[in-house]
C-alpha cells in the first residue's frame, strides 16, 4: 500500500506560473522520503496540494488509497503537516494549541486532552503545557508544531523544511525524533535544502527542478552516483606536499589538508603515503558533501 500516490500532477497558478509539471510520485507506507529542490522548484506547492491548501490544475492524488477529490476528509485525517513557518497563536497555552487542533479533526475534548498529553510528553514539552507559546524557545516552538501535527495520530507526517534556520544541536535532536517516529510506523515526507539531512535520515528521495522530478531513487543509489569523495585530513604540522603531489592535495591551513579520491582509489594508500612523507595524522573524515555535488550537477 502506498501512503502517497501522485499521478500526472500539474499546477499552474493564476499568474501563469507552472509550478508543478507532470509529477508522478509514490511514497510507500513506512517510507522516509525527501523532496529536494532549489528555491521555487515546486516543493511547497506539491505539499499544499496534498493537504488541500492549493487546488491542483490536473492529475490525481491519493493518500492511503483515498482520492483527495472524492474522499478529501478521509485523506486529510491521515495527514499531519508541519508548515515551515510558526503559525500557532503565540498567546495561547501550549496544551491548548495542541488539544484545539485535535478538535478540528472531530476528536472529542476528553480524547483531545489525552492525545495532547501523549504528544507533548513525546516531544518533551509536557512541563511547558501551561506556558504561553510565545515564551518557548525557537526549538521548543518547532517541537510544538510537530506535536500539533501528530495529535490526531496521522499515518503520514509531512514536514516542509523542518530544520530551516534551526541550529545544529536542535537539528540532530529533530533527526533522532523523526527517525523514532518513522521506526514506529509513521510514513514521513519532508522537503529540505540540506543534503546531509537526506543522507542521515531518508530512504528515498526525489529531486525536483522547475516543477519536474528529474531524479527519483533510493538515497543509497544516489550516493553511488557520486564518484569522488573529499577527505579532510588533520595533521600535527604541515610538511612538504612534494611527495604526495599525485593526489593533488589542497592545503587548507597549517594543520589541514583536503584530498579528492576517486571511488576506486584507496584511502589507506593515501594515508600510508602521507605517513611516509613525515605527516603526523590526527584525524581523517569525509567532507560529507557528496550528494551536494550530485545535486548541483543536476540543477
Ligand atoms: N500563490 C502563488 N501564486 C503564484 N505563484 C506561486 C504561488 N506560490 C508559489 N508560486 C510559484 O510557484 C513556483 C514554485 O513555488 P514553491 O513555493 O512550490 O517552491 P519551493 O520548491 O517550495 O521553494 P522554496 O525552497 O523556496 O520553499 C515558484 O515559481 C513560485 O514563485
Ligand atoms: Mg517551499
Amino acid at each position: 500500500m502506498n501512503a502517497i500516490e501522485i499521478k500526472n500532477l500539474f499546477k499552474t497558478y493564476k499568474n501563469g506560473t507552472e509550478a508543478v509539471r507532470d509529477v508522478n510520485l509514490m511514497v510507500a507506507k513506512g517510507d522516509f522520503f525527501a523532496l529536494l529542490g532549489a528555491n521555487g522548484a515546486g516543493k511547497t506547492t506539491i505539499i499544499s496540494i496534498l493537504i488541500g491548501l492549493v487546488n491542483k490544475t490536473s492529475g490525481a492524488v491519493k493518500i492511503f488509497g483515498h482520492d483527495i477529490d472524492t474522499e478529501f476528509d478521509k485523506a486529510k485525517r491521515l495527514i499531519g503537516v508541519v508548515p515551515q513557518e510558526f503559525n500557532f497563536n503565540m498567546f495561547e497555552k501550549v496544551q491548548d494549541i495542541v488539544a484545539t487542533q485535535a478538535g478540528f479533526f472531530g476528536i472529542d475534548r476528553a480524547n483531545a486532552v489525552n492525545n495532547s498529553e501523549e504528544v507533548l510528553k513525546k516531544v518533551g514539552l509536557w512541563e511547558k503545557r501551561i506556558s504561553m507559546a510565545r515564551t518557548l524557545s525557537g526549538g521548543m516552538k518547532r517541537r510544538l508544531m510537530i506535536a500539533r501535527a501528530l495529535v490526531h495520530k496521522p499515518k503520514v507526517l509531512i514536514l516542509d523544511e523542518p530544520t530551516a534556520g534551526v541550529d545544529v544541536q536542535l537539528r540532530f535532536g529533530m533527526w533522532d525524533y523523526l527517525r523514532e517516529l518513522n521506526a514506529k510506523g509513521v510514513t514521513i515526507l519532508l522537503t529540505t535544502h540540506y543534503l546531509e539531512e537526506v543522507q542521515q535520515m531518508c530512504r528515498n528521495a526525489a529531486i525536483i527542478k522547475e516543477g519536474n522530478i528529474i531524479c527519483l531513487d533510493s538515497v543509497r543509489n544516489l550516493n553511488k552516483l557520486i564518484t569522488q569523495e573529499t577527505y579532510v585530513i588533520a595533521v600535527k604540522k604541515m610538511q612538504s606536499l612534494s611527495g604526495i603531489e599525485v593526489y593533488k592535495p589542497i592545503k587548507v591551513d597549517e594543520y589541514t589538508l583536503e584530498v579528492d579520491l576517486n571511488r576506486d582509489e584507496q584511502l589507506n594508500g593515501l594515508l600510508i603515503k602521507l605517513i611516509n612523507n613525515g605527516f603526523d595524522i590526527t584525524d581523517v573524515h569525509p567532507k560529507g558533501q557528496r550528494l551536494e555535488r550530485l545535486f548541483l550537477s543536476l540543477l
